[in-house]
């Protein structure tokens, strides 16, 4: 194996501003019970569920969840492998997608699906939350060989990791992940597609489901969102009823988020 990617997802994955961020606004709304859809290997779904609420997380990788389950605390937490129909009716006043997990609904029926399923898990007023990579920083430039490499030590030894963007076409972006065992020369990659959605968009697709969005950020700091940001953070209210709706079922073919 090059590289078992839901063992090394923590250690690609450092920076923890984001969890912090989602973490705090939970506090500060006063959540109770929370949902974490494309939970992974749950590091956020833990940290909500620290504080004493509720907390489950959804993925549709069993080796994410596998990852997940061994963690510390997750025994508190009700993990469930699935979609976002996996969410029960009126479960939860809290939802999240972190790790960009927007961005892996790639075609827009799928991504309206997780919205009126996420609408219908949440009770009226309840929050949803999420970022997408800002299509305007051009993120997928920065994903080069050079920029991104890492040499991971692993128990099959060191694998060197990287990405490079393979097309664009927007709102979608192609991009490879390569991984090279350098003990044993074996090399693996694989080829992933986001969708680099923008903040209009997101907005209207948010509208469409039965949300407003209440607050806008360009970055975990809470700066105001302008044109150029690099993420784009927003903060929406289940504002309406509507009809559950099926999950697609589709999934995303996703092995890794950038890490840059
Ligand atoms: C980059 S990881 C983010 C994990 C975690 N939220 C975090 O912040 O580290 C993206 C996750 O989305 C999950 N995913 C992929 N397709 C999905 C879908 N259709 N619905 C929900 N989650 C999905 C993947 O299995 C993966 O665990």
């Amino acid at each position: 194996m090059a590289l078992d990617f839901a063992a090394a997802y923590d250690e690609l994955n450092p920076d923890d501003d984001d969890y912090r961020f989602y973490a705090a606004l939970a506090d500060e709304l006063e959540a109770t019970r929370v949902i974490d859809l494309g939970c992974g290997t749950g590091t956020l779904t833990r940290l909500l569920a620290s504080r004493g609420r509720a907390a489950v997380g959804i993925d549709p990788d069993p080796e994410m969840l596998r990852v997940a389950r061994q963690r510390s605390g997750a025994a508190d937490i009700d993990w469930r492998l699935g979609f976002s129909d996996r969410a029960d009716t009126n479960s939860a006043d809290f939802a999240v997608m972190s790790g960009h997990v927007a961005q892996v609904f790639r075609e827009d029926d799928t991504w309206s699906l997780a919205l009126q399923n996420l609408h219908r898990a949440l009770v009226p007023d309840g929050t949803l939350t999420f970022e997408s990579r800002n299509p305007a920083a051009r993120a997928w430039e920065q994903w080069t060989r050079q920029a991104t490499l890492r040499t991971l030590d692993t128990p099959e030894g060191h694998v060197e990791f990287w990405h490079e963007t393979a097309w664009v076409s927007l709102p979608l972006v192609a991009y490879d992940t390569f991984t090279r065992n350098l003990r044993t020369g074996e090399e693996a990659s694989n080829r992933d597609v986001l969708a680099f959605r923008d903040a209009p968009s997101l907005v209207l697709s948010l509208e469409k489901a039965g949300f407003s969005v209440s607050r806008q950020y360009g970055d975990w700091q809470r700066t105001p969102l302008v044109p150029d940001s690099r993420e784009i953070i927003l903060v929406a209210k289940r504002h309406a009823f509507r009809q559950p709706a099926a999950d697609s079922r589709k999934r995303s073919g996703y092995p890794a988020n950038p890490v840059i």
